[in-house]
């Protein structure tokens, strides 16, 4: 992106994010779903909130679904519209990161240059990426939307999986194999990636 806005001056906060983080009672992160439409991306990622919910953790789910209501209402689904898509999404993660919040995004974002980019905008180890790991077959056979029926008829265009392509991630911090998994092992997977990043308790 071209950052077009002139005469802007940078404001520095007096409350940091450490202090933030000190008052939550545990560390921000980005928590980056990704994987095709059906993998269970959303369910996960609210699941896991829900638990961190739970033991009193700030929270909050990005959904791919709900943003496209929204902020990102004006994007389709070409590789240029997906790509702003995940740009936004990145960089409203960064600031939910600064805000002391254990932010979770549930996205395909199927491009490994956009997520990336995402994981270049925080420090390192605050972007920890998920792949939901499930083949075209589980999720064409789930068909929770009925979106793979109309991909295949060529009434849904540029669909992820058939008509427009979805690069696995080469090395995520944590892949969960959705379709051999029930909800709460995938749950108890990403729970112990935050125990041992040590995002969950800070002294
Ligand atoms: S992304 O590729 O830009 O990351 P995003 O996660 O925001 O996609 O949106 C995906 C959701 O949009 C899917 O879960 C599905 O419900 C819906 N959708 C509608 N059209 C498409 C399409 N052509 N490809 C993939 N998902 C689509």
């Amino acid at each position: 992106m071209n950052n077009i806005s002139s005469n802007v001056v940078w404001h520095e906060a007096s409350v940091h994010r450490a202090e933030r983080e000190r008052l939550n009672g545990h560390r921000s992160t980005i928590l980056w779903f990704t994987g095709l439409s059906g993998a269970g991306k959303s369910t996960l990622a609210h699941a896991v909130e829900e638990r961190l919910h739970q033991v009193r953790a700030r929270t909050y789910v990005l959904d791919g679904d709900n943003v496209r209501h929204g902020l990102c209402g004006d994007l389709g689904f070409s590789a240029a519209d997906r790509s702003e898509n995940i740009r936004r999404i990145g960089e409203m993660a960064k600031l939910f990161v600064d805000a002391g919040i254990i932010v979770l995004t549930a996205f395909i974002s199927p491009f490994r240059s956009d997520r990336d980019r995402v994981r270049a905008l925080v420090p390192p180890g605050d972007f920890l990426e998920i792949h939901c790991r499930c083949s075209v077959d589980v999720c064409e056979s789930r068909d929770v939307k009925g979106l793979y029926q109309k991909a295949r008829a060529g009434i849904v265009k540029d669909f992820t999986g058939i008509s427009s392509p979805y690069e696995e991630p080469l090395a995520a911090e944590l892949v969960v194999d959705t379709a051999a998994l029930d909800l709460e092992q995938c749950v108890e997977l990403v729970l112990n990636l935050l125990r041992e990043r040590g995002i969950l308790a800070i002294a």
